[in-house]
């Protein structure tokens, strides 16, 4: 028989789901016999107390059962019997189920109607935004524009432009100068009280904004300085602009001062580095003059770009594929349904995959990149599907 096109799609997308589900080349098995009768008796004995009465889970971080897929169920229940998935609650219980009983007890699930999202008690809050990291360093920075520049292009002499360094350079230098492994007195006071996150946000504010045009030096001879910054091309590049921004900081455009000041600084070993002040000790004065001079006129390159964040719906557009319009599942009976399921819940098993405490190789892909505020905005808003 021939397929119909769009068995063929479906079963190119499960076959290319990864080896966690068997492609169903020849369409889904037939559903196994279930004593449903028996599935309701054990569900009231035994799961009731947590999932509820009605496979409506009343209970923080307990899923809601009701109008899940039965295969989906199964294969919950067998995985977490072989240990493939871990959870103290439902290890005890698992143990003492036969393959019968898993049978019975999901085709009884399945078969009740699923939550209707109206009882949800995270309904009246909103899907939260996605806060924009790069917005959020803007509103951070305010105090650095003061010196630095209100676009990252400092207008004084002696303090370098940050615009257009790479993001982890950034980062990598504003912690420096917190635990004093950097030492320079106003920028300690600065950053001192800076955390983490925000240090991140600042990075990625500098990061993304372009630095235009080029610097002037009032001495050195830039032709001079070309010659003797072969020996700086490896990292930096022949232009200033580093193959590996995130470690390697770039030059080009920077401010002239300030580079010779950084230069001699790693002379004198008032700024420690493990490479660089072996590479500039014997360069003289006129040397470190002509090399700020050649580098300051070159143009900068963008560095890496920024990630930026995506929404709830934006995220979900990718999981429905496999989810089914607003995880409603109607995809395939090895997605689960996510329309409607706790937000705890979906939260945490997205922090599982995350953390690979939960295995699936499918699913650990898809939420590689996430982050902890868009998961949370992509639980919040699966929760909400009827
Ligand atoms: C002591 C409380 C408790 C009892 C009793 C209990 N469960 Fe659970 N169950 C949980 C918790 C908590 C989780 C979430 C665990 C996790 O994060 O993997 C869960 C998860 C599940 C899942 C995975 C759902 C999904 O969306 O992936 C299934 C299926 C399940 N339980 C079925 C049952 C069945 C069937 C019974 C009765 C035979 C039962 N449970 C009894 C607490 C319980
Ligand atoms: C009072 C002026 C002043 C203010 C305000 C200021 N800085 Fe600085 N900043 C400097 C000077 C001067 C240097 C060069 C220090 C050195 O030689 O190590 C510097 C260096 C830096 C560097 C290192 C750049 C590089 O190329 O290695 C970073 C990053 C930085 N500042 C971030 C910030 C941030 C973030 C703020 C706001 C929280 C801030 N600065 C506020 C004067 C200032
Ligand atoms: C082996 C790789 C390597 C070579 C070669 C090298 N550098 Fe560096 N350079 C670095 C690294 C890594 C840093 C960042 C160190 C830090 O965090 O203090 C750096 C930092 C600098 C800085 C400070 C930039 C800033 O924004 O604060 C200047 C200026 C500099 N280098 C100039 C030079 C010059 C001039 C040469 C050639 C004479 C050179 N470097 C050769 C790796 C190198
Ligand atoms: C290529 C198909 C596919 C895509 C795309 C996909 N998923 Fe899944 N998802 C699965 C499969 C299969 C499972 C069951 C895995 C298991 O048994 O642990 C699953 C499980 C889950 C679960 C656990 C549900 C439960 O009841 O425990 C959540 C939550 C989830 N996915 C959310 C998402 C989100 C959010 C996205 C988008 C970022 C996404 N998925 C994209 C196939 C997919």
């Amino acid at each position: 028989m021939r397929m119909k096109p769009i068995h063929l799609a479906l079963a190119l997308l499960l076959s290319a789901c990864g080896g966690d589900n068997a492609p169903e080349e020849k369409g889904p098995p037939p559903e196994p016999a279930a004593n449903v009768q028996t599935g309701q008796k054990l569900a009231a004995e035994v799961c009731a107390a947590c999932h509820g009465e009605q496979g409506i889970s009343q209970q923080e971080g307990t899923p809601h059962l009701a109008g899940q897929h039965a295969a989906y169920l199964r294969s919950a229940l067998h995985k977490y019997k072989a240990g493939q998935r871990q959870s103290e609650a439902m290890a005890g219980i698992v143990e003492k189920l036969s393959d019968q009983d898993i049978i019975d007890v999901a085709a009884y699930y399945a078969g009740l109607p699923p939550f209707d999202g109206d009882r949800n008690p995270a309904k009246a809050d909103g899907v939260p935004a996605v806060a924009n990291p790069i917005e959020q360093g803007q509103q951070a920075a305010a105090a650095c524009g003061g010196c630095h520049g209100a676009d990252g292009h400092s207008a004084m002499a002696g303090t370098p432009h940050l615009a257009a360094l790479s993001q982890d350079y950034l980062a990598k230098a504003i912690h420096a100068y917190k635990d004093g492994s950097r030492q320079h007195q106003i920028m300690a006071g600065m950053v001192a009280s800076l955390d983490d996150k925000t240090i991140g946000q600042i990075a990625a504010y500098y990061a993304s904004l372009p630095l235009k045009g080029t610097g002037k030096a009032d001495k050195g001879d830039a032709a001079q300085g070309k010659v003797k910054s072969e020996a700086c091309a490896g990292c930096h590049g022949a232009d200033g602009n580093p193959g590996d921004p995130k470690n390697n900081p770039a030059l080009s455009a920077q401010d002239a001062q300030y580079l010779a000041s950084a230069i001699r600084a790693y002379k004198d070993g008032s700024r420690k580095n493990e490479v660089m002040p072996g590479i500039v000790a014997n360069l003289s004065d006129a040397d470190i003059d002509n090399l700020a001079a050649y580098f300051t006129g070159q143009e900068r390159a963008a560095p890496p770009p920024v990630a930026r964040p995506m929404g709830a719906k934006e995220w979900a557009e990718r999981c429905d594929r496999c989810h089914g319009p607003n995880g409603t599942s109607q995809v395939a009976r090895q997605f689960p349904r996510l329309a409607g399921q706790r937000m705890e819940y979906l939260q945490q098993a997205l922090h599982q995959y995350h953390e690979g405490k939960r295995k699936h190789s499918t699913m650990e892909r898809m939420v590689f990149p996430i982050t902890d505020a868009e998961i949370e905005a992509v639980a919040a808003w699966y929760s909400r599907q009827k």
